[in-house]
């Protein structure tokens, strides 16, 4: 049994890659550029029975896993993970230690087909790099899920991968599962369940407590040394609900608006080029260690 199915873990994946296969089943295809514009997510004639489907197909095991992040992940929650982690006071580790930590994560899905996560980090930033995208976003994609190192900390994977969702205002019915929130304390806490909830209309996105997960990790660690776009790209690459349904545009304050194409233009590197062949880690080694030597200090704070 791994680290990813002890059952103290509260791990109903076998891998996490379920969640993003299940991802790629919601979203079949790259986002068109009409589909970017952002009043497209909003389309009031999108028929709810579109947003059920992927329900009805997902695995019992994805299922079970968004059961339990919807009934967990409260707003006091979502703020007690912020104040754990987030004066990165754990280890001091590189870039490419990290990388390495992350891929003792072993899960039990079959080594045959599946990416490791050193594999999936190198895959996606091996593509933005063959499409001839600038070196830090060849590098955001590098570091993009070392968050998830959190499950090695022992943060069970409800609290690591699967999408984020505003916390402390009301739940948008486009978040996948969404009757899974009745479960959740917040639900019965007035304060939390009107359209603002605890916050101001047009507060920005970085006001906004969303649910604990390895996005909000790795932008913390990597604030100070990539780029206003990478950090976007790394901070809502999970957070669906608002990149790929257009939802929350109430929250969004002129930045979120400006950065949504950063996080459009990555998004289809994370999730659509998983088929591609494993790429070689020894041999793109120099390649990354060069490349992380120019943004990061030799030692990073985790
Ligand atoms: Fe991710
Ligand atoms: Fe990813």
């Amino acid at each position: 049994m791994s680290i990813l199915t002890a059952p103290e873990n509260n791990a109903p994946l076998q891998s996490l890659d379920e969640v993003e296969d299940f991802y790629k089943q919601r979203y079949p295809e790259p986002m068109t550029e009409e589909q970017k514009k952002p009043s497209i997510g909003t389309d009031p004639n999108k028929k709810v029975t579109e947003f059920r489907n992927y329900e009805a197909d997902a695995r019992p095991t994805v299922r079970e896993f968004y059961r339990l992040n919807h009934a967990h992940q409260t707003y006091d929650f979502a703020l007690a993970k912020r104040k754990e982690y987030l004066g990165l006071n754990r280890r001091q580790m590189s870039i490419w230690e990290a990388a390495e930590y992350l891929n003792q994560l072993v899960d039990d899905s079959d080594p045959d087909t599946d990416l490791s996560q050193l594999e999936h980090l190198l895959q996606t930033a091996e593509h933005l790099r063959a499409d001839g995208k600038p070196r830090w976003m060849i590098l955001t994609g590098f570091v993009h899920d070392l968050g998830k190192i959190l499950c090695l900390w022992g943060e069970p994977q409800w609290a690591v991968v699967g999408d984020t969702f505003p916390t402390g205002c009301a739940y948008s019915q486009k978040i996948v599962f969404p009757r899974f929130f009745d479960a959740n304390p917040d639900s019965q806490n007035a304060r939390f369940q009107s359209r603002n909830g605890i916050y101001e209309e047009g507060c920005g996105l970085d006001a906004v407590n969303l649910s604990w997960g390895h996005d909000e990790y790795i932008y913390n660690v990597c604030k100070d040394y990539l780029p206003m776009e990478g950090l976007y790209m790394l901070r809502y690459h999970s957070f669906y609900p608002w990149h790929r349904e257009g939802e929350y545009g109430h929250l969004l304050n002129d930045q979120d608006r400006k950065h949504l194409k950063d996080v459009h233009d990555f998004n289809p590197y994370d999730l659509y080029t998983k088929s591609h062949a494993k790429p070689d880690a020894k041999a793109l080694r120099p390649y990354y260690e060069d490349l992380i030597s120019e943004y990061f200090p030799t030692k990073v704070r985790w």
